[in-house]
């Protein structure tokens, strides 16, 4: 070694020794650590190894061509042609901590300048007349998404009566869970059979009746649906169900798969504004199976822990889905073109059904100003979540994509689950009294490992 290093300093003094020997033993260091960052990035982002991660997004295939990976992570700017990262990239870099320290700091929370830098990227980056063929060739939904993407506020038409949803009379405590469901004019069956089943408000007790349980609320997020599309308007109809169940919460936007971002960012908003007690949402589909007894259960331990007072700002429980790839099959629903976004999705919890605190839902409401919206809504609630560096918790209890085979078929299978997707509204119905029925048999079957 003292040899070498002589060799290469040309002259041979210790004090040489003593300089070159420590560079050398450094630049090794470096080499493996970047060798080992290599391999271990290699790793996770394989596309052949992502299947054994977890899952790859819906409507994609293995194929190392739908991956579109930044090749090194120091390129300051990967994708400068997909439309959503030219537009965010600025705004990014703006809060940047090692670019900007000083701009993290000052502009935390201030809503008035995250709206101007969103406004300010549109004007610079966003002109949809300068993208010409690239605008023409976007399918449809991308382009009505694209064309609407600078307006995140259409008014309220309809508003649920109680005090953050319907509830029970004479609470004595506030909520301990609001569950706030996406549905559609149309779904008036899968709405009925979630109040009668496992979206009942009022108390509920955790799972075999002891004594802790909680009040629960329940809400419906809704856009508008075309009369023309639909062949019937229902807005008559939807109008008489709000005034018997109160639980309706309808804003002035079209219902469009593409357009489902929207309800978060105004359901957080309104929650923001009229649920300041409430400890937790559940954020469903209206198609979904609810374990609710269980849920209040698991959320109940949440609060135990006693760190829940730090846990409570970043909890986000559900099917956690690790480094997706955008669908690239225009034959997909999720169809996301590369010339709209580019590289992986972050971690999102499968929307589903996933849970969160309600204290990280203000802090959302509060960040999503400024990320710009994205077409798919999950993957959108995971862009604002690695913006507040936080990270949704995977539980295996959530079966956003059913039961493995045949695991449905057992006396206790869904007293194991706290979330099974997907249930029709018969079903639900049949299910909700086989699990009364099975109650004392299963009550102490532990939740899905
Ligand atoms: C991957 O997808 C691209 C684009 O759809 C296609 O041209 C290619 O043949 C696919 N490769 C494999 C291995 O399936
Ligand atoms: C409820 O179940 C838990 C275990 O799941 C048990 O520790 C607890 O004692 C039970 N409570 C009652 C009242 O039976
Ligand atoms: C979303 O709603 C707005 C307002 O109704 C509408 O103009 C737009 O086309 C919708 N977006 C999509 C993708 O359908």
């Amino acid at each position: 070694m003292a040899r070498c290093c002589c060799y290469r300093c040309g002259r041979c003094h210790t004090v040489l020794i003593c300089v070159c020997c420590p560079c050398i033993f450094l630049a090794m260091l470096f080499a493996s650590a970047g060798f080992f960052v290599y391999m271990k990035m290699e790793a996770v982002f394989s596309a052949d190894d992502l299947e054994t991660i977890h899952f790859i997004a819906p409507g994609t295939i293995r194929n190392k061509s739908f991956a579109s990976l930044p090749a090194t992570f120091w390129d300051l700017n990967p994708h400068w042609d997909a439309y959503w990262n030219q537009l965010q990239l600025p705004i990014d870099r703006y809060f940047s901590p090692i670019l900007h320290p000083q701009n993290k700091k000052d502009g935390f929370g201030n809503s008035i300048l995250y709206e101007s830098l969103l406004k300010q990227s549109f004007f610079e980056y966003g002109d949809l007349a300068n993208m010409g063929k690239t605008f023409d060739k976007m399918p449809q939904q991308i382009q009505d998404f694209v064309s609407h993407m600078d307006k995140r506020d259409y008014p309220i038409l309809i508003q649920p009566d109680g005090v953050c949803g319907a509830g029970s009379k004479d609470e004595k405590e506030p909520p301990l869970l609001l569950l706030a469901i996406k549905t559609t004019e149309g779904n008036f069956k899968n709405r009925q059979a979630i109040r009668q089943t496992w979206g009942k408000v009022g108390w509920v007790a955790g799972q075999n009746g002891s004594s802790s349980g909680g009040y629960i609320h329940r809400v419906f997020l809704l856009g508008k649906e075309s009369g023309d599309e639909l062949g019937v308007d229902l807005s008559e109809l939807l109008e008489q169900e709000a005034n018997i169940y109160g639980d309706i919460l309808q804003w002035d936007f079209k219902d469009k798969f593409f357009n489902l971002t929207l309800k978060d960012v105004h359901f957080w908003s309104w929650f923001s504004g009229f649920c300041g007690q409430t400890r937790f949402i559940f954020k469903g589909d209206d198609d979904v199976f609810v374990n609710t007894p269980k849920l209040i259960t698991y959320l109940q331990d949440q609060l135990k822990n006693p760190q829940a007072h730090k846990t409570m700002m970043d909890f986000m429980v559900g099917d956690v889905i690790v480094a997706a790839i955008p669908s690239r099959m225009d034959t997909s629903k999720y169809y996301i073109p590369e010339s709209f976004y580019k590289g992986l999705y972050p971690a999102y919890a499968g929307g589903g059904g996933v849970v969160y605190s309600g204290l990280l839902c203000k802090r959302l409401h509060n960040i999503a100003k400024r990320v710009h919206l994205f077409p798919i809504d999950d993957v959108y609630v995971g862009m604002c979540m690695i913006r507040l560096n936080a990270h949704p918790v995977h539980h295996p209890a959530f079966l956003t994509f059913d039961f493995p085979e045949n695991g449905a078929n057992e006396l206790c299978s869904y007293h194991t689950a706290l979330l099974v997707h997907k249930r029709s509204p018969n079903k639900l119905v049949e299910l909700w009294s086989e699990m009364k029925k099975t109650q004392t048999q299963c009550w102490n079957v532990p939740l899905r490992e």
